[in-house]
């Protein structure tokens, strides 16, 4: 309805062939105030419905062509919300009876005196009235919860969703579309689209921007800009249009700017095709109400999103920057062992044996990935010993053993300055340490020696035992895990020494069973 009984005067339309009644009911009801019309037949009414609001239609019963009944059954199919009054001659009980159920408000028997139908129509506004306002408090309470709902989500499309399907239903809409600005490119872009359930049996419509035509974005926004309510109905929306929908002939136009603060962040529009069915402007009013409460809550959805996926790129960066630069240490390591054949492959090796280890001490998935890769740096302190002179057949000078020995802190200064190599320090630092404390280069006794330091350790002598040494041929495997276990308690933590006899048979086995080749 445009506009309450009580803002201004209530418009009656009145149906009826004999033209003296007309007259004399278009006189009186104007002197008692009213907006009237009169028509002379039915189907001129139903055209007169269609194009302007009406609060009460009087007609009579019996005319030509379209008659009272006809009419009022019109009037249903169009779903036109206007009271209906039947005037009859014919005053039976049964006419009157089967006008009231096709939905007439009440009836008036001929002849009539005009006070009473002055009477009747006011206390059919009355009931509007009372139905009006029944509405709205329904309205009112969807609303609310629609509003509390939304501002209670942080997904995007939840929110979307809630303001289309509010749309559909609130304002009785056929089709309802969210438009939101980029907030990089300014640009304004539609983003979904809904279809109220009549529309979406109607399979023109999913001709898309053709079905419903396409919006003048720019128009709507400098309307937008201006604050002026954009409500149109007919040929006037058509100028929001930039191209008229083909297939449908659009009845009503609503949009409505998605505003936080000053800003104008979106827009909400609300499309009827359906015949005689305009957006009133108490639907714009409602739509404001949503429009309003739903840019808050669609900024904050938008704000969230933003932050989670700032966030998650960030943590993707530190964990790119992270593994580059341990591949490029990894890298460094392999280079030095590369030109030496005799400790080719070694960190890699040591690095494997490590972890065979780590599994049967059944360390998380955090420990053992900070276990392979400590391995693999163990010996990044050589890049600071030229390897020749150490590759020589024969045994070590003191000076040269001295020199070998200053690995472990070379590698400890290679890692410290870089924060996320911080816990591989132990590996190289700590992996000549001795159990029994006469390793070096602290001197570290038992369990005083890192964990990674004695299980590295362990890893790198086995392997350099089992491997060519410039002064000497490789061990069998019987042989290096004798020595290792005769270094068990000295050399070695002797439990870590059992969990590494077991679990490097059983890792034999499997490669062995995999037809893998495996240190004799
Ligand atoms: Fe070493």
């Amino acid at each position: 309805m445009d506009a309450s009984p009580l803002d201004e005067p209530a418009r009656i339309l009145i149906v009826d062939d004999e033209k003296v009644v007309r007259d004399m009911l278009q006189t009186f009801l104007s002197l008692e105030g009213f907006s009237v019309r009169a028509v002379d037949d039915g189907s001129t009414a139903i055209e007169e419905l269609q194009r302007r609001t009406y609060h009460v239609v009087l007609s009579d019963l019996k005319m030509p062509n379209v008659g009272g009944l006809e009419l009022l059954q019109l009037i249903s199919d169009a779903h036109l919300d206007v009271l209906c009054i039947i005037m009859t001659g014919f005053g039976t009980v049964e006419t009157a009876i089967e006008a009231m159920k096709k939905g007439a408000y009440d009836y008036i028997l001929k002849p009539f005196k005009p006070e009473y139908v002055v009477r009747t129509i006011r206390r059919a506004l009355e009931r509007q009235r009372l139905e009006q306002e029944n509405f709205r408090l329904k309205e009112a309470i969807s609303l609310y919860k629609i509003t509390e709902a939304m501002a209670r989500s942080l997904s995007l499309d939840t929110i979307l969703d809630m303001v289309l399907e509010a749309t559909l239903v609130e304002a009785d809409a056929d089709v309802a579309t969210l438009v939101l600005k980029n907030p990089k490119t300014g640009e304004f872009v539609e983003r979904t689209r809904r279809y109220s359930k009549n529309a979406q049996t109607d399979l023109n419509w999913y001709g898309g921007q053709s079905g419903v035509g396409e919006l003048n974005l720019s128009a709507i926004v400098e309307q937008h800009r201006q604050e002026r309510p954009l409500l149109a109905h007919g040929i006037r929306a058509l100028r929001f249009f930039a191209e008229p929908p083909k297939d449908k002939r659009l009845v009503s136009f609503c949009s409505i700017p998605l505003k936080v603060q000053d800003n104008v962040i979106g827009m909400l529009n609300a499309y009827s095709y359906t015949r005689g069915y305009k957006f009133s402007e108490g639907h714009r009013r409602l739509l404001q109400v949503l429009a309003s409460r739903a840019a808050v809550s669609i900024e904050n959805a938008r704000l969230y999103e933003e932050l989670v996926q700032s966030n998650d790129e960030l943590r993707r960066a530190n964990v790119n920057l992270k593994e580059h630069f341990r591949a490029t240490i990894v890298g460094f390591a392999r280079a030095l062992e590369e030109s030496d054949r005799y400790t080719r492959g070694h960190s890699e090796r040591v690095s494997r044996y490590a972890e065979l280890i780590g599994r049967k001490l059944t360390l998380g998935d955090m420990d053992l990935e900070k276990l392979r890769w400590a391995a693999l740096m163990h010996d990044i302190g050589k890049i600071g010993i030229r390897s020749e002179k150490l590759n020589k057949p024969g045994k070590l000078s003191p000076e040269e053993v001295a020199m070998f020995r200053t690995h472990p802190a070379k590698g400890k200064r290679i890692l410290e300055p870089i924060p996320f190599m911080e816990d591989l320090i132990p590996g190289a630092f700590c992996h000549h340490e001795a159990w029994d404390g006469c390793g070096y280069p602290q001197g570290l006794m038992g369990e005083n020696i890192p964990l990674i330091g004695r299980l590295v350790a362990i890893a790198d002598t086995y392997d350099a035992m089992t491997s060519d040494r410039s002064y000497r041929k490789a061990m069998p495997h019987d042989i290096a895990m004798g020595e290792i276990e005769r270094c068990s308690g000295s050399q070695f933590d002797d439990r870590l020494v059992e969990v590494f006899v077991v679990a490097i048979e059983e890792h034999r086995k499997v490669e062995r069973s995999a037809g893998r080749e495996i240190i004799r």
